[in-house]
């Protein structure tokens, strides 16, 4: 026993910057980062909205796509780098705008946490702890990257995507890793005011070896890809879609071809969003979904990477 989907839902802040509109303040072009990235525009919260909000609306919307009343819920569990706040979770602010007061708790595998928790879900159904639970991804890019900085603001956006799971046989195989890399990619903590420690710390901006997570990128979600297809019983050429990381264009195609799946079963959404870390493959499967392209029986292939460094590969059946 595991899990099924049986609805989804995603968000976005209204406000769109465009590359031109960043070429205004930065060293930049759209050339540049079009080129480079495959990214055209992203989303960026604004005055007066919260993550939080962000992440209720996605979950509002799955829950209504699944025909599921927050009162079903038997978890929310939440995936995100930076919630509203350090503590309460992003998950208990959710809940608590649901009008639910089930177990909610939050998960951090930077862009690999859509795929932790729908792993982690998984265990809930199989101890009958759950009949439905709900997941959201959201996360604040805009809000921790330094906008002086063009070789990382680039590349990141805003957004929350969010399923709704019941008791089901639709995960077929899943694999997780982690190797504790601090050097190629990491966000600085807050520091308080502790009289006891005179060390010194840098601004809380997101620091990325560009290089460095390219070439973990590229190999990571080919083996993710290739490991949990064979583990699932599969052969590579029957997957359907694939819901690759959206981090970058050519970080998917250089893995495209170390893969034998056809070209045209990839799905990406990277133009508009930009980066938007755990909440890419929940929003671009909301889409999948919403475009009536998702067919019941289907194999989706899921792979992510991201700070950790963590990976993420998932098949599962529509
Ligand atoms: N506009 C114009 N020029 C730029 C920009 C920009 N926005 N950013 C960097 N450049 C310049 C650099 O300064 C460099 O100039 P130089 O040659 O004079 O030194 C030149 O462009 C080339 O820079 P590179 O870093 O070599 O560019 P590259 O082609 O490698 O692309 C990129 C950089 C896009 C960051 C790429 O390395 C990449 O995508 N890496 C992976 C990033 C990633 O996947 N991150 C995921 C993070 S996941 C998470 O958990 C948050």
């Amino acid at each position: 026993m595991n899990f099924k989907i049986i609805g989804t839902g995603s968000a976005r802040p209204a406000c769109v910057k465009t590359n031109d509109d960043l070429a205004e303040f930065l060293d930049t072009s759209d050339e540049w980062i079009r080129t480079r990235t495959g990214i055209e525009e992203r989303h960026v919260l604004t005055d007066g909205e919260s993550l939080s909000q962000l992440a209720t609306q996605a979950a509002q919307a799955a829950l209504e796509n699944s025909g599921t009343k927050p009162e079903e819920l038997d978890f929310v569990i939440c995936s995100t780098i930076r919630g509203d706040y350090i503590t309460p979770s992003l998950s208990c602010i959710v809940a608590r705008n649901l009008g639910v007061r089930c177990m909610a708790f939050d998960i951090n595998a930077a862009c690999s946490g859509f795929i932790y928790a729908l792993d982690c879900a998984t265990g809930y159904f199989e101890r009958g702890r759950a009949q439905k639970g709900l997941i959201v991804s959201a996360e604040a890019m805009s809000k921790m990257v330094n906008w002086q900085d063009r070789a990382t603001c680039v590349l990141f956006g805003d957004a929350a995507g969010a399923v709704v799971l019941e008791k089901g046989e639709n995960l077929l195989a899943s694999k997780l890793t982690s190797d504790g890399n601090v050097e190629v990619l990491n966000i600085p903590h807050v520091y308080g005011n502790s009289p006891f420690s005179s060390d010194e710390h840098n601004p809380s901006y997101l620091f990325m070896d560009g290089h460095g997570v390219y070439k973990f990128a590229v190999n990571a979600m080919a083996t993710g890809l290739a490991e949990t297809i064979a583990a699932a019983g599969l052969k590579q050429d029957e997957v359907d879609h694939v819901l690759p990381h959206q981090a970058n264009m050519r970080i998917i195609q250089a893995a495209m071809k170390k893969l034998d799946i056809p070209e045209d079963r990839y799905r990406t959404n990277i133009a508009h969003y930009g980066n938007t870390s755990s909440a890419c493959i929940p929003v671009l499967l909301d889409e999948l979904n919403q475009a009536g392209m998702l067919k019941e029986g289907q194999i989706l292939a899921l792979t992510a990477f991201g700070g950790g460094l963590t990976t993420g590969a998932m098949v599962i059946r529509w």
